[in-house]
């Protein structure tokens, strides 16, 4: 099978078998080796792929109300998008900072999606998880996801867990998020509409649409440092943004660090930054893996040269036989 379309990066290659998990069924005759993929929107195939693929097309929404919550259970293969703006037209808000984020339910929790003041982990209360050891399916509560910045237990433990089904607790009471960059204009009184229209002007402005050009969004994540690895840099770049995680803890903005370098455009072949998000590698219409590897290790160089801070892959990129890191 032809990987192209399994992954949004779109770098050529070939699968050796796709298997699409419709039914929960089917849970317990999946091999043991296989890679479990959503729409591909954080996935980088670069080169042909051994195991077999499970496509997660899990399907299904259901709607219940408490006197304080909507609580929202969604099979992992329903697409992201279309349930934040399902949930919009149904009057339930909170998910209107996340609009227009690629891939499905299932993948959310994995990498803890974020954009514009939320994270997706402030909603979940239960994510069912197929344990692919043990055969069985194991209910994990908000706390046992050991979620923080783009990480979760079901990131490191790649393999093992696949998501089926999350169940999120929205509260009735409505808090609009504005507290990030460009929502901040919008000011208050403000509706979740007004908050999902600007997220996603913001976001047609800043990030290239995957199907015009191949990209899988934020290539890297985000650097944390401490507060006196900031004070440094600071005085060598007085503007560097940052954000304080508490506990001594400092995010840096990785696109900041390879737009000050001049990087915006830079390319190796095929492979390019993106001209408007230095944080976004884009593939120009026929990058290679070699032209991606040698882009993102020149970036990743550069930056540890000019900083002395190592970036680290947001995308799992994946060799003949499963992860590789940069
Ligand atoms: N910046 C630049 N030049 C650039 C890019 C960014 O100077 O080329 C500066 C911006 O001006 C801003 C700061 O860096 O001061 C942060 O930029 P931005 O708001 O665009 O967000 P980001 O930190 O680059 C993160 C997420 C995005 C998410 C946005 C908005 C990660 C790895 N990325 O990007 O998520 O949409 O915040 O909340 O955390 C993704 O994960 O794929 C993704 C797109």
């Amino acid at each position: 099978t032809d990987l192209k379309p399994l992954h949004s990066f779109r770098l050529h290659g070939k699968a050796h078998e796709v298997i699409s998990l419709k039914h929960i069924s089917q849970l317990s005759t999946l091999p043991q080796q296989a890679y479990v993929l959503g729409e591909g929107s954080n996935t980088i195939f670069l080169d042909d792929f051994a195991p077999p693929i499970v496509k997660v097309e899990l399907k299904g929404l259901s709607i219940k109300e408490t006197e304080i919550h909507w609580k929202v259970s969604v099979g992992a293969g329903e697409n992201w998008h279309n349930l934040v703006s399902e949930l919009l037209n149904r009057g339930i808000f909170g998910f209107e900072n996340l609009a227009l984020i690629p891939g499905t339910v299932g993948a959310a929790p994995v990498q803890n999606i974020g954009a514009y003041g939320r994270e997706v982990s402030e909603f979940i209360e239960i994510v069912y998880a197929w344990d692919r050891q043990a055969n069985r399916l194991v209910e994990f509560t908000k706390q046992q996801c050991n979620f923080a910045y783009r990480d979760s237990i079901f990131k490191k433990d790649a393999g093992r867990w696949l998501i089926v089904e999350v169940k999120f607790a929205i509260p009735k009471q409505w808090q609009p998020e504005v507290s990030y960059g460009e929502l901040r204009a919008l000011g208050s009184p403000v509706t979740a509409q007004q908050i999902f229209d600007e997220v996603i002007a913001t976001r047609r402005r800043k990030l290239p649409d995957p199907e015009e050009i191949p990209n899988a969004g934020s290539f890297f994540k985000n650097p944390i440092v401490t507060v006196a690895e900031l004070q440094e840099l600071l005085k060598k770049y007085p503007k560097m943004p940052n954000f304080d995680l508490g506990d001594n803890k400092v995010k840096l903005a990785a696109g900041w660090l390879i737009d000050n370098l001049g990087l915006k455009g830079f390319s190796t072949g095929q492979a390019a930054v993106h001209k408007n998000q230095a944080l976004v590698l884009v593939n120009l219409g026929e990058a290679t893996a070699a032209d991606l590897l040698l882009l993102a290790r020149t970036i990743r160089g550069k930056v540890i040269e000019a900083y002395g801070v190592e970036l680290e892959a947001e995308v799992r990129l994946l060799g003949r036989q499963g992860l590789i890191t940069l």
